[in-house]
């Protein structure tokens, strides 16, 4: 059985649960009739079945006594595999509402499974229009670029809003499981940490943790030492006269890079495309921002004082990296912005 815990119901006894073990077992068995149950829907499968049992559906032999629900099942599978919807077929959802195996039957876990999943899903979702974002301005179109961003800051409300779900679980209901999590952590999140380096907080370190992961440490390594959405817009800058010194390679002087964008704030107004793309850019950090703290704040009333799975101090750590922004250079030059209306 390859699935932690088979939802299939025993076939006579409803209540009993199949294919669980205390201890991790495999078990090896002649198929038997009432697997239809189980390799319906796999035409590989089911052939075999047909092979071996397809006889008693077709003679409808007397004795065979053979459940509706099994003569239901074959007669479908005989058909071909059941067609999907195109509901079910465009997105995957049959795949996607396959992937929830808790490791406990607390109902608490799957609150939290399902919402770490659902997590992912946005942090991949605003990753890909940062990397849009990003493009976009390398050809100078930063309109196009302040839109994706825009996107990008919107998903990160449903993503902010999760904690108020998670906040449902109380401590004790967390506890019931929290040691099946190991040393499972969403410090070790690679989407995460991908979104991050593609906004600019770079880390080798972090990176490091992703070194032996097959499949993930090329992508991880790859968001780690290209240009960030942030490098890209402070390139565009320079290339409208705004951000003075020499870069290539990305390393313009805060003082500078601060500067420049208070000029945009301060020359340049709502009219111009560098204004529009500041202020998204902000949007989008102000909203990530608010996605630490509130984490912060959950794990704090889920729990308290203790360390962190992923093997940090926990609320502590988390502190101090709620108070990280992304794109500094643009909270600095609020402080030196002249009192005043502004010419424009
Ligand atoms: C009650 C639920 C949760 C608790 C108690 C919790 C706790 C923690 C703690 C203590 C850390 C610090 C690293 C460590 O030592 O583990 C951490 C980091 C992190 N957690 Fe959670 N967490 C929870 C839910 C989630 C969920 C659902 C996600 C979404 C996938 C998530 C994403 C993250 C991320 C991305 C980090 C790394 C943050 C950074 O690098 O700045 N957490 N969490």
């Amino acid at each position: 059985m390859r699935k932690r815990h088979c939802p299939e119901p025993s076939v006579w006894n409803s209540s009993f649960t199949v294919a669980r073990a205390p201890q991790p077992t495999f078990a090896i068995r002649r198929m038997a009739v009432h697997d239809i149950l189980f390799l319906h829907d796999d035409p590989a499968l089911f052939a075999e079945y047909d092979r071996r049992f397809g006889d008693r559906y077709r003679t409808k032999r007397s004795g065979s006594h053979l459940p509706q629900r099994f003569v239901d099942l074959y007669e479908t599978a005989a058909k071909g595999v059941a067609p999907k919807s195109e509901y079910i077929a465009y997105q995957s959802i049959d795949t996607l509402l396959s992937l929830q195996q808790p490791h406990t039957d607390h109902p608490a876990e799957m609150t939290f499974y399902l919402v770490g999943q659902a997590k992912e899903l946005l942090f991949k979702l605003v990753y890909e229009e940062i990397c849009a974002a990003r493009l976009s301005l390398v050809v100078d179109e930063a309109d196009k670029a302040a839109w994706n961003l825009r996107r990008a800051a919107k998903a990160l409300g449903p993503l902010t809003t999760t904690w108020d779900v998670l906040s449902g679980i109380s401590p004790a209901e967390f506890n019931a499981f929290r040691d099946q999590l190991g040393s499972a952590s969403g410090i070790d999140s690679f989407m995460y940490r991908m979104l991050e380096f593609t906004l600019g907080r770079k880390s080798e370190s972090m990176a490091r943790r992703h070194a032996d992961v097959v499949g993930v440490s090329e992508s991880v390594h790859r968001a780690l030492h290209r240009s960030s959405v942030y490098d890209e817009a402070l390139e565009l800058l320079h290339r409208r006269g705004l951000l003075a010194g020499a870069s290539g390679d990305g390393a313009w002087e805060p003082e500078a890079a601060r500067q420049a964008w208070a000029r945009v704030y301060q020359e340049h107004g709502p009219a111009s495309d560098l204004f529009r793309l500041g202020e998204t850019l902000v949007d989008l950090a102000h909203a990530f921002s608010r996605w630490r703290s509130l984490h912060l704040l959950l794990v704090e009333r889920t729990i308290g004082n203790k360390p962190g799975t992923g093997g940090t101090t926990g609320i502590d750590w988390l502190r101090q990296a709620a108070e990280h922004r992304f794109f500094p250079e643009l909270w600095e030059a609020r402080s030196v912005l002249p009192s005043g209306a502004p010419p424009w």
